[in-house]
Order: structure tokens, then sequence, then C-alpha cells
């Protein structure tokens, strides 16, 4: 869906479809060097990361493996619980591989200071995080993240991925909603 399709619900475009695609090629390129001839599994964080994966995947140049993990943190609403819970786990066995977790937002990491520990006690090689967004609130939990493609400033957004109660995920820009969204 394009900001014509749905103009209203819209106050701004925070970053576009073009600044996208060429954010992802960068990191794409960036971590094609990385893990060059190593094992690299990509773990995408479901549902959020499903743009960013099928995006930043097809920039890398270099043979990976993809699985997925559903964990739960959020509801519907808009601030974090801090309760981390796994609602589908990886089918892959991740002993001796490099695993690059692929998430669309870091708001408090709380989400990703349990998943990075989580696969680490599962005896990888290496456990990174690629995030395609991040606020500026991840510095309560110090989760180190090796890949960033923007940091935005500490408000709602959607698209890409992202959703207000599961809707706007298939924007393909991301986009600050109107407060009138929220029943506000
Ligand atoms: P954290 O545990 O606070 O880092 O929360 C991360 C998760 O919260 C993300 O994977 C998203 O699902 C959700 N989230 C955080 N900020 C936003 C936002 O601005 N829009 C949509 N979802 C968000
Ligand atoms: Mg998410």
């Amino acid at each position: 869906m394009r900001l014509e399709d749905c103009k209203d619900d819209i106050v701004n475009v925070l970053i576009s479809e073009e600044e996208i695609k060429q954010r992802m090629a960068e990191m794409g390129r960036e971590i094609s060097e990385d893990y060059r001839g190593k094992p690299l599994l990509l773990v995408g964080v479901l549902r959020g990361a499903i743009m960013v994966m099928a995006d930043l995947s097809r920039e890398i140049s270099v043979p990976l493996q993809m699985d997925w993990m559903a964990v739960s943190s959020y509801g519907a609403a808009t601030k974090s619980s801090g309760v981390v819970r796994i609602l589908k786990d990886l089918n892959t066995d991740i002993t001796d591989m490099d695993v690059l977790i692929v998430e669309d937002i870091i708001d408090s990491g709380l989400t990703l200071d349990y998943l990075k520990h989580n696969l680490e006690s599962r005896g990888p090689n290496s456990v990174r995080i690629a995030t395609f967004l991040r606020k500026p609130d991840v510095q309560k939990v110090d989760v180190p993240v090796d890949y960033v493609g923007f940091d935005i400033p500490n408000e709602f957004v959607v698209g890409y991925g992202l959703d207000y109660a599961e809707d706007y995920r298939h924007l393909t820009f991301v986009g600050t909603l109107a407060p009138h969204v929220y029943g506000g």
C-alpha cells in the first residue's frame, strides 16, 4: 500500500521506499563481507521482520539459510510489556552456526536481549543482530546491535513490516500514524 492509498492515516513519511531499498543494499554488502566463508543463518523475528528479511537477504551475496522465530512482547498496544514468550521456535539446530537475528525495530531492547541470550545458550559459533530500525530508548538495556538500518526518533511508526493492531504492515514506506487512528 502506498501513501496515496492511506494519506489520511499518515502524518509523516519517515523513510521512503527508495531510502529503504538503498539502505538494504548497503547493509547486504556489509553483511556479505563479514560472513564470507561462514555458515550463516538468518533468524527472522515474526511477524515484523518479514519485509526486511525478504529484501535484506536478497542483497546478501554469500550462502545462507533462513529460519524464523515468533515471540510476543507487545500485544496490540504500543508500549513494551517486558515479558517475552516464544510462540514459535527455530526448526534449525544452530550448533556451530553463525546466527544473525533479523529484527524490524529495537525499542526498549528487551525482546532482543532475551532472544540473543536464548540463542547463545544453544552452542552457536556467534550470534549477532541486524535491525531495520532503532529507537533511542534502547540504551536502557545494553544490547549490542551490529547492523542498524536507521536510527529514528521515539515515536510509534508503521509500515514495511511494522504494524498497528496488525494493520499497516504492507506500507511500502515507514510513517507516523495520525492520532485519530489510535482512537485519540
Ligand atoms: P522492544 O522489546 O521494546 O525492543 O520491542 C520490540 C518490538 O516492539 C518490535 O519487534 C515491534 O514488534 C514492537 N515495536 C516497538 N516499537 C514499535 C513501533 O514504533 N511500531 C510498531 N511496532 C513497534
Ligand atoms: Mg517485532
